[in-house]
């Protein structure tokens, strides 16, 4: 399975991209220009040679999006509608994994703040320009650091909470993101459980500036994630 990371030159993308590829996965980097997801690419086979991992291939995010069978967004959200628009036509039907997080620095707010949408959830907005491509839209590693991601090869000891419409992707998004040592993903439920997933986000960041930290992350205690209703 090819893993195509749109926007993957930035520290979110490239610190997943090193991550899986540690793991074996094909990963692809997609960028505006190719020239420099190739540059980008290069400096991160650098930095993880050492861990034996499969090659990542650095491409323009159309090629990204055209190649590759999931794909996972990793653009801020002034960049997710021009993003998106761009590499529609080779979505169709596949399955998206959207860490965007709509936090108030995408107006020049605060970077521990939410910025309120409408729909109400940078996902769901992906879904929406989506709807027509049958595009099965994920909420995935959102809450997942990139010093976090960055400092291999310590473990993730985190959960990575995810939700979406579609039971089946949901599991391939749970086989890929488990794939990184520790990182336990918890299914919270259907798309429209984005919003509250995006929120703690801005909270961790908060939280990592408030106590100089670059590593917040969590997880949930007390529940049997085996039974389910
Ligand atoms: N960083 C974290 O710790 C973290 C944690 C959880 C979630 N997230 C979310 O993950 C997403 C990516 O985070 P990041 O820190 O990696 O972001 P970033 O470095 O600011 O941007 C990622 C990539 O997006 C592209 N991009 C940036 N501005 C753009 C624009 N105006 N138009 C089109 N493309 C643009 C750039 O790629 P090219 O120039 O190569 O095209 C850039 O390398 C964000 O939505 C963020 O909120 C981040």
């Amino acid at each position: 399975m090819k893993i195509g990371i749109i926007g993957g030159t930035g520290s979110q993308g490239i610190g997943i991209a090193k991550r899986l590829a540690i793991a074996g996965e094909e990963v692809i980097v997609g960028s505006r220009k190719e020239e420099k997801a190739l540059e980008v690419v290069a400096e991160a086979m650098k930095d993880i040679e050492k861990y034996n991992p499969s090659t990542i291939i650095g491409m323009s995010n159309e090629d990204t999006a055209q190649k590759s069978d999931v794909l996972i967004l990793t653009v801020p959200l002034q960049a997710q509608a021009p993003t998106i628009k761009g590499i529609k036509e080779y979505i169709k039907g596949k399955i998206i994994l959207d860490a965007t997080i709509p936090l108030e620095s995408a107006i020049g707010g605060n970077i521990s703040s939410l910025l309120h949408l409408t729909p109400g959830s940078a996902a769901e907005r992906t879904a929406e320009m989506l709807k027509e491509d049958e595009a099965k839209v994920v909420v995935a590693f959102s809450n997942i650091s990139n010093s976090l991601l960055s400092n291999i090869p310590e473990p993730i000891e985190c959960d990575c909470l995810i939700c979406g419409d579609d039971l089946e992707s949901k599991k391939v998004a749970k086989e890929i993101i488990e794939k990184i040592p520790d990182l336990r993903v918890i299914d919270v439920g259907t798309l429209n459980k984005a919003h509250l997933i995006e929120s703690i986000t801005p909270l961790l960041i908060g939280l990592n500036i408030k106590y100089k930290s670059h590593y917040a992350g969590f997880r949930i205690t007390g529940v049997d994630f085996d039974k389910t209703d």
